[in-house]
């Protein structure tokens, strides 16, 4: 199954995909993991947007495009995907149909005044790549997975995530109309638990 998880920063996107990619067996191809991938390795894609990531703006399309369309021909996408952070705007998507339409879209729905709160506050595991947040793990500095260092992202900085909302607003909420007029969207109230959340999920890919 072709599966998009569409939703603001902040929403879940990335906890949400973890789960589902272990249950349908599918990979999880985050465009936001890939480039902070390359930032980390100094790649010269890394160095070409590490400024654009830490404002809180889009990475250039046609490369962002160019990267997921390469990502999708590996074998592994042979059953199907699951994208998160990808597409961003309607010319993402437009491009998306044309080499890859998704089955279905998941839009991950809560009050985007509640998201500057979940993103100053995510601390993300270096070596197991979980996340969580403070409210839940306190001040600890060590994964309670697997022990790993915990770190704060670049853009979860109060300038940043303002910016990155507003990109949101503007550019990637009309995708809901776009999807919903294929007949593709599926609502899932996201300001929930992480279990219920998932839950819901779970219903719609069945
Ligand atoms: P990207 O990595 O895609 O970031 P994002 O969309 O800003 O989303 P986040 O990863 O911040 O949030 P999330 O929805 O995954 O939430 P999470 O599960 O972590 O993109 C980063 C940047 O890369 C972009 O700004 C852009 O520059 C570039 N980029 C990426 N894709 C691009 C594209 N297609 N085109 C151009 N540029 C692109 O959860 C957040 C926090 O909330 C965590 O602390 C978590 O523990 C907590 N939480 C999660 N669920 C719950 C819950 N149900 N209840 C309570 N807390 C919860």
């Amino acid at each position: 199954m072709k599966v998009i998880l569409l939703g603001a920063p902040g929403s879940g996107k990335g906890t949400q995909a973890a789960l589902i990619s272990k249950g349908l067996n599918i990979p999880h191809i985050s465009t936001g993991d890939i480039f902070r991938d390359n930032i980390k390795r100094g790649t010269e894609l890394g160095l070409k947007i590490k400024a654009i990531i830490d404002a809180g703006d889009l990475c250039p399309d046609d490369l962002t495009i160019e990267i997921v369309k390469n990502r999708l021909s590996e074998p592994d996408c042979k059953n199907g995907y699951l994208l998160d952070g990808f597409p961003r705007n309607t010319y993402q998507a437009v491009a998306l149909d044309g080499f890859a339409a998704p089955d279905r879209v998941i839009e991950l729905a809560i009050p985007l005044e509640k998201l500057e709160h979940r993103l100053t506050g995510r601390r993300g595991c270096l070596k197991c790549k979980s996340s969580f947040h403070i409210d839940f793990i306190g001040d600890r500095k060590d994964c309670p997975h697997c022990g790993g260092e915990l770190y704060v992202r670049e853009d979860d900085n109060p300038t940043s995530v303002k910016e990155r909302l507003n990109v949101y607003r503007e550019q990637t909420a009309p995708l809901i109309e776009y999807y919903d007029s294929q007949g593709k969207l599926f609502v899932i109230d996201a300001d929930r638990p992480i279990e219920r959340v998932f839950d819901g999920i779970r219903k719609v890919l069945k």
